[in-house]
């Protein structure tokens, strides 16, 4: 797994699209990771679960109701049932059929063009999704989470996997602490939360600082002031154009 593309000092500014162009496809579909590339996102981030016989899938919610015509949880049902389900029809009658991809899908699709950061939602992810990056060494990879002790888990198995740790708590000092303890190679407060107090304790701490999610260009360009190094959108295309960067 490359290294060299999230570290801290990045030369360059980063536009993650945020679960894929998710404004305009439906998000953390094929359709909407093809479109952030076709809009010059610079990576795309993503959301992993587990299915009941242990197989990384990109979806949101922990349940099915929300973004496909299933039901239930998704760790409770099994990869050949969530390959029926449409995951495009609720967003707009023309992405209907779109199915719910395999993390392994999305890998062989970005192969070594397209940075990804896999958003781990649930603890029991980490072992099978190391598992899969082994087959997929090409591959530009960030980890991230809220857990904590997934992300030292990780690192305990991966040192050179770059891990991400996720904030949306007033305590970022707390979690910034967590973040340097798991070995994190970069920070994610939620953008409300981005201030100057915070933005120089990450650079102190040697952590790039990437904030979510940012759809407004007077925001994203007060935090890019402050120094972020990077920023999670719905809108790759409009928000890069707006920002003129
Ligand atoms: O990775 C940033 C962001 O995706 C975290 O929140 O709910 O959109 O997964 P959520
Ligand atoms: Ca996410």
């Amino acid at each position: 797994m490359s290294s060299s593309f999230c570290g801290p000092g990045g030369e360059r500014f980063w536009f993650w699209a945020h679960r894929g162009a998710s404004a305009c496809a439906p998000e953390n579909t094929l359709a909407a990771f093809r479109l952030a590339e076709a809009q010059g996102a610079d990576g795309i981030e993503l959301d992993v679960h587990i299915s009941r016989d242990g197989v990384p899938m990109v979806i949101h919610d922990e349940t099915l109701e929300r973004t496909t015509n299933g039901r239930g949880r998704v760790a409770d049902t099994r990869l050949r049932d969530l390959r029926r389900l449409d995951a495009g029809r609720w967003f707009a009658p023309e992405f209907a059929g779109e199915p719910l991809p395999l993390l392994a899908e999305v890998l062989e699709w970005a192969g070594e063009r397209v940075p990804l950061n896999l958003e781990l939602k649930d603890r029991r992810t980490g072992a099978a999704v190391l598992r899969l990056l082994h087959h997929y060494p090409q591959c530009r990879v960030l980890v991230s989470s809220f857990d904590h002790r997934l992300l030292k888990d990780l690192r305990a198995q991966a040192p050179q996997l770059p891990l991400g740790f996720l904030c949306e708590s007033r305590l970022w000092r707390l979690a910034l602490r967590r973040a340097q303890a798991a070995g994190a190679h970069s920070f994610h407060p939620r953008q409300d939360l981005v201030g100057s107090s915070l933005a120089r304790a990450v650079r102190g701490a040697g952590l790039a600082l990437y904030t979510w999610t940012l759809d407004d260009a007077p925001r994203a360009a007060a935090l890019m002031r402050l120094g972020i190094a990077g920023l999670f959108t719905n809108r790759p295309g409009a928000l890069r154009r707006e920002l003129e960067v």
